[in-house]
Order: structure tokens, then sequence, then C-alpha cells
């Protein structure tokens, strides 16, 4: 059923609270959202000077814990973000992170405009769609010239659950994000998946048109 990777699926899923909270969401899940949200923290960089809150948005937001850890972690004034496509999972991230903007919207369409985020962070989320590389398009048309991206994926050397559509080594996501601005592909320390961190540049690429890739995030030989 999530191989489908349908919005009824997910709320289905997520309608099942009890389930959620005694299987999903189990101490090696919280961990890792925890891990990531600690290292986003320690990356984040405000792209407009002091004036304004750091903007961040968790795309694929499903309970919203990474929201939280981020609020819980982030210093200075932020405005948190969240999209999810499922409402369940949208109504289970409110009663977490009242605090954050949340909105039930597909990760092909995000509903802001160019230049928003100085973070986009995208976890677990992108193995189970269709067409990762126009989701990824999406995400960097919504960051700022010099913000990043963090994605975080099961490393596929290793996941083979049929419910993942997409399965990526570190060599195979380092590959994929190079468009992006790639700078950093890891493994996380818990629970067997990759974290990369991608930055854009200058323009925006605009989907389907060819990119000129900056030699600077070429992979080390
Ligand atoms: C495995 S969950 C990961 C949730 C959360 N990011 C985490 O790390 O715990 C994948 C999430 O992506 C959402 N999702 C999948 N396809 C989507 C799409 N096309 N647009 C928006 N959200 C989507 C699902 O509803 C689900 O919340």
């Amino acid at each position: 059923m999530v191989k489908s990777n349908s919005k009824k699926a997910f709320d289905f899923f997520f309608d099942q609270e009890e389930l959620i909270e005694t299987d999903y969401l189990c101490q090696e899940r919280l961990n890792s959202l925890a891990y990531v949200a600690e290292y986003c923290s320690s990356v984040v960089t405000r792209i407009d000077g002091d004036a304004n809150p750091l903007k961040v948005i968790d795309v694929g937001c499903g309970t919203g814990h990474l929201l939280l850890g981020l609020s819980n972690r982030l210093q200075e004034p932020v405005r948190l973000y969240g999209l999810d496509f499922s409402d369940s999972a949208i109504r289970l991230s409110r009663r977490l992170v009242p605090s954050a903007q949340l909105v039930v919207a597909s990760v092909y369409e995000i509903p802001h405009p160019v230049g928003s985020f100085d973070m986009v962070t995208c976890t677990e989320t992108l193995e189970h769609l269709q067409r990762p590389e126009e989701a990824l398009e999406e995400m960097l048309r919504v960051l700022k010239p010099g913000g990043q991206l963090i994605v975080t994926v099961p490393d596929g050397a290793m996941d083979e659950w049929d419910g993942h559509v997409s399965f990526w080594s570190a060599a195979e996501l380092r590959h994929l994000l190079l468009p992006y601005g790639v700078q950093h592909v890891a493994p996380l320390p818990l629970g067997g998946d990759l974290l990369a961190r991608a930055t854009k540049h200058g323009g925006c690429p605009m989907p389907g048109a060819k990119r000129e890739m900056p030699l600077e995030v070429l992979p080390p030989q």
C-alpha cells in the first residue's frame, strides 16, 4: 500500500495513531530525527543577514518530529514550515508543533514563492516518490540562493523494503544530487540512513532546463 505512495495510503497509515506511537515512532527513528535536527541546527545559515528570522521548511514532514527537534534546537528567531500531502500527517504535526505553519500540499507543488527559505529539509521521503528529481527541482526553487537542502534516505546498499520505489547507495545519492549542489553525503550514525547536504548556487534552474554543473560540486576523485 505504501509503495503506491498515494495520499490515501499515507492517510490510512497516519490515522492508526496507536501503531504510529508504538511501532513507527520507535526510539531509533526518534533518535535519528533528533540527530538530523542537531545537524541542521549546526549548519543552518541566515542568508538575509540579521534582520529577518530564519525560514526553514520540512517537506514530507509526517508526524512533525523533525520540526519539533528544530524548534527545540535553533537558538535564533526562526519561522518553521511543514508540508505533507497527508491530512492525517499534518494533523499529527499540528498537535506536536503548533507554532509551525503547516500545509497539506504536494512535494511537486510547494505553495511558496521562489527563494523563500534558508533551509529545506526532506527526510525519508524521496525514496517513496515516483519522480524524485522533479521534487528536488521544486525544493531547490523555494530555497534562497546560498540556502541549504538537507536530505535523508535509507542507504540503498542495505535497504530492501518493498514499500520503497527508489534505492540509492551513498555514491548514487551523490550522483542524484550533483545538479543541486551536493556538498556532503555520509551515513547517519543510527538506523542505516544516509544524510546529504546541498547548497543552492546563484541561479535557480527551471525544470527541464540544461544545467551547468559548478566545478566546486564535482565529487572528489
Ligand atoms: C516515511 S514518511 C517520512 C516522514 C518524516 N519526514 C520522517 O522522517 O519521519 C514520508 C512522508 O512523505 C509524505 N509524502 C509522500 N509523498 C508525498 C508527496 N507527493 N507530496 C507530499 N508529501 C508526500 C508522506 O505523507 C509521509 O508523511
